[in-house]
């Protein structure tokens, strides 16, 4: 009988650890699968930005991302900086945030985007990396060097 009652005690042991790794197993599927759905940086540039921004000159209806990445790291010491301000100019553009007022006047203003915050972060980190210190700042492209002066 006592022998019998150990075993029963063991098999609710095993069933209580089998069903702990389960739930637990459940736990890391859904992290692991919150992870993947977090596209990175480029998918989601290609899919809201890509209509309107190239990464490298020529522009579409937009200014390209490389000289406006230039731009942000001209004005902001670190990426958070960088970042923070970005993604606050995606939810609402804004011609006196603007970091380069003239593309408005070339291009129009930025329609505000709608986009999970977590995007939006995701996106701008993306932009920040894209600065190419071998492209100078902008140079060629008509808003290099005088910059300086209409600000
Ligand atoms: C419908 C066209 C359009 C789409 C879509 C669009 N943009 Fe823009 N964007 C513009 C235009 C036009 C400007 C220039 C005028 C301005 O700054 O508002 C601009 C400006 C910018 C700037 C400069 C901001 C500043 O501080 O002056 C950045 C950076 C930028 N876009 C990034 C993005 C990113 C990232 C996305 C996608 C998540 C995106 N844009 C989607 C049209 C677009």
């Amino acid at each position: 009988m006592k022998f019998f009652f150990l075993i029963n005690l063991l098999i609710s042991l095993a069933m209580k650890r089998l069903l702990l790794i389960m739930t637990m197993g459940l736990c890391f599927d859904s992290v692991a699968q919150a992870a993947t759905s977090t596209q990175d940086g480029k998918a989601i540039f290609d899919k809201n930005c890509s209509v309107c921004h190239s990464v490298m000159p020529p522009p579409k209806n937009a200014p390209p991302i490389t000289p406006l990445a230039s731009r942000y790291h001209q004005r902001f010491k670190t990426k958070k900086d960088g970042v923070n301000y970005l993604v606050a100019y995606l939810k609402s553009p804004n011609k006196d945030k603007a970091i380069d007022p003239q593309a408005i006047t070339r291009f129009g203003l930025m329609p505000a985007l709608v986009l999970p915050d977590a995007e939006l972060r995701t996106v701008a980190e993306w932009v920040w990396d894209q600065y190419n210190p071998n492209m100078g700042m902008g140079r060629g492209m008509g808003m290099g060097r005088g910059q300086g002066m209409n600000q």
